[in-house]
Order: C-alpha cells, then structure tokens, then sequence
C-alpha cells in the first residue's frame, strides 16, 4: 500500500521504516530539514538498537523515501500522524500544536477514500474533533486512531511485533478503515496478534491507561521501597516474592530512581489535565501521588548520596555513570538520572558524567556539567560512584579492577541493577535504594 507518514522523531521514523519492512511504499514527512537529511542518508537521528539497518534495507529497496514536502502525501491511502504531542510550558495539559498543524498542512493533499490514521498520544476526545474536521473538509479521507505502544530501545520490535494492535473508528465504519488498516497490518496480524477494534475514545485512552497503569506499578515499587528504607527491608527480594504472583508479575516492579523519558510523565500530567477539563478530576487524582512518589526518588538517591559523603557534597567527586531515562536510548528527555546529577552538581559536588550514548544530548541540556566519553576517566578519584542507568556496559563492571581506581570505593546503584554481593566482595560499600545498608 502507499502510505504517508508525518512526523518522523522516535515514533514516525520507526513507523515508517517498519512500514517499509512490511513491504509498503512509504513516505516520512517532516517539517525538521536535518532531521529529514540524515533519514534520507540512512542514518537515524537518535538513537534506537536495528533502526539504522531497517532504513538501510528500506531506503536501498526504494520503498521508503523522507521528504520536508507535504504534497509528496498526493496519492498516497494512509496517512498515519505521529508526531509529538509534548507538555505545554508551566501546564500539564498536553500541546496539539503539532497534530493540528499536521491536519492542516495534509487536507490540502487528501482525496476520497484516503484514511488518516492517527497515532499519536492525545488527550481523549482529540480523534472526534479531527474527524469533524475532515468532514467539514470535504475531501471524503475519513479518520482512524491507531495508538503505539513502542519502547524505546525495543521499538523496531514493538512496532513490527507489537503485544496487540488497537483500531478506534467511527460508527459502523462505513469508510472500511478496518480493512484498510488489516492490509497495513496482515504481516502481523498473520502472526496472530491480538486485535481490538473500538470507538475512538476507547482508542485513545486505551494509550493514556496503558501508560498510567505502567507508570503506577514503578511508583508502587517505589512508595514500598521507601518503607524498607525505614524499617530496613529489602524492596528487591519484595519484589520478587509479590512478583511471583501471576496477577501481580514482576515486570515493572524495579524499583529505583523511578520513571522519566518522553512519554510515562508527561502522559499521566495530560491525562489528569484532560480529565479535570471533563469534570473527572477525582477519578485519577491517584496520578498525583503516583508523580510525586516518583520525583522523590531523585532526591531521596541525593540524600543518600550525602548521607555516604558524610552529610557533605561540597567539593567531593562523584561518578555518574548513566545519563539516558533508561538503557539503549540515547533520550534524556526528563530523565531522572540526569536530573540527580544536576542536583548533585547544584549542591556543590564535583560531578564528572558518564554515559555511552547519552553525553551529546546531556550537553544541550545541561551544558554546565562535565562529561566523558571515557568510563576510566569518568572514575578516576572518584568519591563515590553512582549508577544511575542501567547499561549493559555498567553491569559488566569489574568491581575489584574499578576499585582501584577510585579514591573511595563507594558505590551507590540507583537502578538495583549490580550484583549487591560481588560489588561487597570486591572491597565496596555497596547503597541502594529501597534496600538496607550492607555496610
Ligand atoms: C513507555 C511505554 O512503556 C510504552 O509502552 C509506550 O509506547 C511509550 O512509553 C510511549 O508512550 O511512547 P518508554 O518511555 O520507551 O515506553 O520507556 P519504558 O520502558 O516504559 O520506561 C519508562 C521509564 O520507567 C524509564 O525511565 C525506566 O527506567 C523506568 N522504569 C521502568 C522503572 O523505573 N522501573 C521499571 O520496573 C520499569
């Protein structure tokens, strides 16, 4: 099939590139010059494990081509709207300015029989005023709102094998936009993905819960390691055991510095704003809490940290190792480590950061504090090292060849992600959070 896709950041490069990989025709359309250049050149802008080889296979095959000119939409069936839906400045309520721009730069383009397809994370009830609009435009394209669920680090998998696909189209359908999107979709739905197929506002909050539900199960994690905090408990092995139960699991549930990134926080702030603006504030003021639990991690691993230093951060030397929200992205987007090691630095300490992907985009946002690329220097001297993401590179660590080389060996594991035991073996004062002293 043809297919447009416009916006092409972390979800719509994806998108567009696993279109490909299906064997669509596809566009990406973008309004970001260089961002467009580097995907036309094969090379993704950020960060993302198998995106580079997908656009690679795409691009040589002439099935995929980026372009900044909208009317290359001209032609095309699909046409699927991913881009970003960011946080308003000093609100929680999320920005359409994107979504709305997008709309109107593609009606002019659109011809009957052609179907919007938007995946973008929206507040509820955005999909019904684009449908309106649609209509109003007389182009007979009629509208569907197909959420992504992708991870990032895992998101060529996640789109090319999703846990289900959700379609949100009008009453009765009459547009056939089921049918339509089973075609995009046969190669994985003939891998017997689960499909549900509703209304759009169930489409649309099928998203937002789903990133609620996640971004609860971190804080609940966490609201119990701050008990074992008091009581001396071990938030891990707790974790473990109420994992064991089949209607619990146990993913989700690593406890630590908590949730960041682009997507969990400032989803669950549209959401309650979205719901205030229903008249159905009391139904999530949960997320609230769920918020707030997870911003005090990072100041809770800042107390911990002065609390190994002796009360004092001035002027101590301190290795972060990690940047990134999480593994296998180079996004810093709210990231909690980033966050720490910003505070750590505002509070006096010497703070020298390390991460293997994430320093570049660390630096724009925070070009005040010292970066390396090099994990030895990032420790030399060090007073204490924190570990605040969890790189596979971190969990190889040779704990008694690092002890060497710092001044101190101290390490505090932001993420509960090293081996407690060998780290304490090796010579070091092993801090966790949620999780007792062991020193
Ligand atoms: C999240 C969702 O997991 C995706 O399903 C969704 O499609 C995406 O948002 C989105 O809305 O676009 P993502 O932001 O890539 O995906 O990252 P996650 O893997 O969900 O991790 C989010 C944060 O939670 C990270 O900072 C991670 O370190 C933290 N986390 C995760 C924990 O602190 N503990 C855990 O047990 C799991």
């Amino acid at each position: 099939m043809r297919i447009t896709v416009i916006g092409c950041g972390y979800l719509g490069a994806v998108h567009a590139a696993s279109m490909a990989e299906l064997g669509h025709d596809v566009v990406g359309i973008d309004i970001d010059e260089a961002k467009i250049a580097m995907l036309a050149s094969g090379r993704a802008p950020f960060y993302e494990p198998g995106l580079p080889e997908l656009l690679e296979r795409s691009l040589a095959g002439g099935r995929l081509r980026f372009t900044t000119d909208m009317s290359a939409a001209r032609g095309n069936r699909i046409h699927f709207v991913a881009v970003g839906t960011p946080q308003k400045p000093r609100e929680n309520a999320a920005d359409l300015r994107f979504v709305d721009a997008a709309i109107d730069a593609l009606v002019p383009w659109l011809e009957a029989g052609d179907l919007v397809v938007g995946k973008s994370t929206v507040p509820v009830g955005t999909a019904r005023g684009i449908a309106d609009r649609l209509a109003e435009s007389e182009t007979g394209a009629s509208l569907a709102w197909n959420p992504e669920f992708l991870r990032e680090g895992l998101a060529v998998k996640d789109t090319l094998h999703p846990d289900r696909l959700v379609y949100g189209v009008p009453d009765g359908d009459p547009a056939g936009a089921r049918q339509l999107l089973d075609e995009v979709y046969a190669a994985t739905l003939s891998e017997g993905t689960p499909l549900v197929v509703t209304d759009y506002e169930t489409a649309e909050l099928v998203k937002v819960s789903a990133n609620a539900f996640l971004a609860t199960k971190i804080s609940f994690i966490n609201a119990m390691a701050e008990v074992c905090e008091v009581v001396g408990a071990d938030v891990t092995q707790l974790a473990d055991a109420i994992g064991y139960d089949a209607r619990i699991g146990r993913r989700f549930l690593n406890a630590g510095l908590g949730f960041g990134g682009g997507c969990l926080p400032k989803d669950i702030r549209a959401f309650m704003a979205r719901a205030g603006e229903l008249g159905a504030d009391q139904a999530l003021t949960f997320l609230r809490e769920v918020d707030r639990i997870n911003m005090r991690r990072r100041e809770r691993a800042v107390d911990l940290v002065r609390e190994v230093l002796d009360g004092s951060l001035l002027g101590r030397r301190i290795a972060v190792l990690g940047l990134a929200f999480k593994p296998d992205s180079d996004d810093v987007r709210d990231s909690p480590a980033l966050n720490v090691a910003a505070m750590l630095s505002l509070q006096g300490a010497a703070v020298i950061c390390h991460d293997p992907k994430a320093v570049p985009n660390s630096r724009k946002r925070f070009p005040e504090l010292s970066y390396t690329e090099s994990l030895d220097e990032a420790v030399a001297d060090a007073d204490v090292v924190l570990v605040l993401t969890e790189w596979g590179d971190y969990l190889e660590i040779d704990p008694e060849v690092l002890a060497r080389k710092v001044a101190n060996p101290i390490v505090v594991d932001g993420r509960n992600c090293l081996d407690a035991e060998a780290w304490r073996a090796a010579g070091w004062r092993y801090r966790a959070l949620g999780r007792r002293r062991m020193d």
